[in-house]
């Protein structure tokens, strides 16, 4: 009985499968899931680390910046020559994308040559290697007869990891795989191939982009397929790259669309992060490697180390007498005997046992059928444990985008190249398997990349190529809008000229310089209730003030009232008895109506002014082309209306500019507010001037001019009165030509008063957007925007408003909300036509708060020289939705007033709708003297 026992012991020994023995010997290398998921998220956690740029030195992960922004549109063409250089083989290529008629096949053609590099150049001086790389150019292009003297561009795959701070330039940061040639480490790869390239002389190329293998197989694929978004090499070394949002890129400025990272993940591990998993094998790999202590990732993964992992693992169970009854010979000993291809023939599914046979015969060893299965099955766990790594790294580049797009499920295609990817029969299907179960909420094609990558790279020179003509034609629009220093200063002398020539009224000036006949700031005093009148674009404002001393405990009522936009065109008594009745409405609203209170009338159009409460409308801006008005004194249109209803009396006490009243309001706060500005829908300024300087005319008759401003005011005392510039005005007569570009010209030729407020259209908020847009048609003509389509949105006056202006601006706005403006607007664009956008947004409205800097800086010159002082200090009230809301316009008008007027110290108020408030005042003023 114990005799039959003991047989069948043995005989089941003698049965047991070989496999499971080496699943025991080899326990180490055979990951579960859990474990997978755990290095995934040390991988992930060292994907951030890299990208930030506080932790992205010490990063083992690199996350190195390629400068390359977009897959593949579709647009791309041209010939480019390709050098494909640290792969297993080094190939020089030619590349026609879609360039002649009759190219199908996926419409790029390649012609190449694959150029043996001796083993001493992968290890010798870094200058010969690349000498050997131009020479098998030139020799490339002298057997494919393309000429020598033609100049070509040339994309350059080098497959090693490069600091990039543009597509066109590299640092190498490290050698990997079987390269280590001496003097090139952080030098610039991209200038030791040009230089080589000279050296070897006769040929005409200039290399124009320099990409790493995964990122041109990430191109390679996307030509043909838009959601390839990663790139993986599982070759003689392995590596991935994908797309990342620039906002996530520390080291890249900007924050707008994605840019593609390289990873460089072979060196995942070098810090001791994969310890627990790493084996005895995998020790001596790296032991035996030339970058010992480097690429702990890679080595455990790739085909140049594969076939090693296997030898050893073999040679130790034979040592252990587990194989080959403890037979070991000198081949097994020798490093490099088992190949990676040797590990591919292996698991071929019908010959895989007799390939292993004959690949141990030849290593002078007798292997029995069980070692054939045994050694097979070693095979089987080192590259099945090579495409779990691969899985654990693409599940957190995965994730990574999965969570930069805020998406559950989502849908992505990896482009895959590489010698173990493409020969080994199994590989492709346990990866995918693998993947499926670390990300089951992933949907992910991978793409074979058959004629490797120079395709990609040649794609990526296209853009380049591309991308440097389009800017070079957008920058040469947007130039136009840029003003040096030099320019800047003349706008000021000529604004100051128009300021001179107005005062002196010598005859048709470009500023009218209006007297405003308001001498005094207020001196809070004030007490009593007034009414403020504010003639507004599309509304007419209404408010009751009740002074106590003052603004300080002032009560204030307002009402607003609707301006129809037609009124803005009819006739004049029609716009008036509108505003009459929205006056009665205010005063029945208050209580009013029979108190007879004085009122202040803000009419923000130029007024030819005699007395306070007297101007003639000298022409109308911004939009207003109402009949029967300009001319006529406005004061006395208001009054007539009033008295055509016959229900009340209303004393108009002041007529007040808009800037006049922001002035003033602003005084109250700040004695030394001395100027007013609004740049709104018009731009304008006022300022105080010495009545010495100013002509003014009388109020009864006395058209000659020539009259003492003084003498007006009847208090000898006063020696300033503010003066309304009105130099939105200036460059009516020219003066501005140089710097007017074609869309100035056409939002000017297509305004209801062409020819008049040449400096406001540059200026002001009711015109920028216009600018914007005729500039934007500009480009879109050019076909550098909204691939050359002229929609009606585009064509639509009035549809780019400056507020969007505003939106467009912010620092921290993303391209994708850039987008969805655009899209609200009816202008489908894409992130690249966003990015010009948003550049021409910044070009316009730049351009306007530098000019209005200008501007203010020849104003308050003026009145530091009328009062001879070196040095001034002085505060400029403001008002205007585009100074308050727009993100930069008031930053760069107060820089352009501190460069272009170093002897004055400017304070801006911000005046919080003041200029109501100011109305009053004055009111209030006017009314406290007469008393
Ligand atoms: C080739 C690509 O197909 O694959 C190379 O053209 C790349 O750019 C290479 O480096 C990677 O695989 P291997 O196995 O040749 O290292
Ligand atoms: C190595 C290189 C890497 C390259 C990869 C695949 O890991 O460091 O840049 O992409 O090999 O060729
Ligand atoms: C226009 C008017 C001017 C006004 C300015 C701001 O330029 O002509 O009077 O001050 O707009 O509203």
């Amino acid at each position: 009985m114990l005799a039959v026992h003991l047989v069948s012991f043995l005989f089941s020994k003698l049965q047991e499968d070989p496999t499971k023995k080496v699943d025991r010997f080899l326990h180490a290398m055979r990951l579960h899931d859990d474990q997978l998921r755990d290095i995934s998220a040390r991988f992930l956690s060292e994907m951030k680390k890299g990208l930030s740029a506080q932790s992205s030195a010490a990063a083992t992960v690199k996350m190195l910046p390629t400068h390359v922004r977009s897959t593949p549109d579709g647009s791309e063409k041209g010939q480019f020559l390709t050098l494909d250089f640290g792969g297993s083989v080094f190939k020089v290529l030619h590349v026609k994308v879609r360039e002649e008629m009759g190219i199908r096949r996926g419409e790029v053609e390649m012609e190449e040559k694959t150029y043996p590099i001796p083993k001493g150049l992968l290890e010798g001086k870094g200058s010969e290697l690349f000498d050997h790389v131009s020479e098998s150019l030139k020799d490339f292009l002298q057997e494919k007869n393309i000429s020598l003297e033609k100049k070509h561009p040339l994309a350059f795959t080098f497959s090693f990891p490069c600091e990039q701070s543009s597509l066109s330039q590299g640092l190498l940061l490290s050698w990997s795989k079987n390269v280590r040639a001496r003097g090139v480490l952080g030098k610039d790869v991209v200038q030791a191939l040009r230089e080589a390239i000279d050296r070897t002389g006769g040929m005409n190329v200039e290399v124009l982009a320099m990409v790493n293998d995964t990122v041109a197989t990430m191109m390679t694929c996307g030509f043909e397929d838009r959601r390839c978004e990663v790139g993986l090499i599982v070759g003689t070394g392995t590596n991935a790259c994908y797309m990342e949002e620039l906002r996530h890129i520390d080291l890249v400025e900007g924050d707008e669309g994605r840019m593609c990272v390289n990873t460089d993940w072979g060196a995942f591990g070098d810090d001791g992060a994969l310890k627990d998993v790493i084996t005895e094998y995998d020790r001596e790999v790296d032991a035996a490697s030339n970058n010992a202590g480097r690429q702990i990732f890679e080595k455990m993964v790739s085909g140049m180390y594969l076939g090693e992992l296997v030898r050893l693992v073999v040679l130790k169970m034979a040592r252990l007498g587990l194989l080959f009854d403890g037979h070991v010979s000198d081949a097994l000993k020798t490093k490099g005997k088992i190949t990676t291809a040797h590990v591919a023939a292996m698991e071929e599914t019908k010959n895989g046992l007799k390939n292993t046979r004959s690949i141990l015969m030849g290593l002078n060893l007798t292997p029995s059928q069980n070692d054939c299965v045994a050694v097979q099955h070693v095979g089987t766990i080192v590259s099945f444990r090579s495409s779990n790594l691969v899985a654990a790294g693409l599940a957190a580049i995965l994730t990574q985008i999965q969570r930069n797009r805020n998406l559950r499920t989502f849908r992505v295609s990896v482009g895959v190249d590489g010698t173990v990817y493409k020969t080994h029969p199994q590989y492709p299907k346990r990866l995918h398997k693998v993947l499926k179960r670390l990300l089951p909420e992933c949907r992910v094609r991978f793409i074979l990349s058959n004629s490797g990558s120079s395709k990609g790279a040649a794609l990526v020179t296209a853009v380049a190529q591309r991308l440097a003509s389009q800017k070079q034609k957008v920058d040469e629009t947007l130039s136009l809008f840029r003003l040096s220093y030099q320019q800047l200063q003349v706008v000021k002398a000529r604004m100051r000229a128009g300021m001179e020539a107005g005062l002196r009224r010598e005859g048709r000036s470009e500023l009218k310089m209006l007297p405003s006949f308001v001498y005094n700031s207020p001196d809070g005093t004030e007490h009593g209730k007034y009414l403020a009148f504010d003639l507004r674009g599309t509304n007419f404002k209404a408010l009751l003030v009740n002074f106590k001393n003052g603004l300080q405990k002032a009560e204030l009522y307002n009402k607003i009232y609707t301006i129809p936009p037609e009124m803005m065109q009819g006739p004049g008594a029609e716009l008036f008895d509108h505003i009459a009745e929205c006056v009665s409405d205010f005063l029945d609203y208050m209580g009013i109506k029979n108190l007879g209170l004085p009122a202040g009338f803000i009419f923000p159009f130029p007024c030819k002014q005699t007395a306070i409460d007297a101007g003639t409308l000298v022409c109308w801006t911004k939009g207003f082309k109402t009949t029967d008005c300009e001319g006529h004194d406005v004061v006395k249109m208001l009054q007539e209306a009033i008295k055509r209803r016959k229900e009340f009396e209303l004393d108009i006490t002041a007529l007040v500019n808009d800037t006049v009243g922001t002035m003033m309001s602003c005084a109250y706060e700040d004695p030394q507010c001395e100027v007013g500005l609004i740049v709104g829908a018009g731009s304008n300024v006022c300022y105080m001037e010495e009545l010495r300087n100013i002509e003014t005319e009388q109020r009864d008759g006395n058209e000659e001019g020539g009259t003492d401003g003084a003498k007006t005011t009847g208090v000898a005392e006063v020696e300033r009165m503010c003066i309304n510039t009105e130099w939105g005005g200036l460059g009516e007569a020219g003066s501005l030509d140089d710097i007017i570009t074609p869309s100035d010209v056409e939002v000017d030729q297509n305004s209801v008063n062409p020819e008049k407020q040449r400096f406001e259209k540059l200026t002001s908020g009711m015109y920028l957007g216009e600018v914007v847009r005729h500039t934007l048609l500009d480009l879109t003509r050019q076909g550098l925007l909204f691939r050359g389509r002229v929609t009606d949105a585009l064509k639509t006056p009035g549809i780019i408003q400056t507020k969007y202006l505003s939106q467009i601006e912010r620092d921290r706005l993303a391209l994708l909300q850039v987008r969805s403006i655009l899209q609200r607007l009816g202008l489908d664009s894409t992130c690249d036509d966003s990015i010009i956008v948003k550049e021409v947004c910044g070009a316009v409205s730049h351009r306007a708060a530098q000019l209005c800097g200008a501007g203010i800086s020849a104003v308050i010159d003026k009145i530091r020289e009328n009062r001879g002082l070196d040095h001034f200090d002085v505060t400029v009230g403001v008002e205007g939705k585009l100074y308050k809301l727009h993100p930069h316009f008031s930053r760069v008008l107060q820089e352009t007033v501190r460069v272009l007027s170093p002897q004055c110290r400017v304070t801006f108020l911000p005046s919080e709708e003041g200029r109501m408030k100011g109305a009053a005042l004055i009111t209030a003023g006017v009314r406290q003297m007469k008393m």
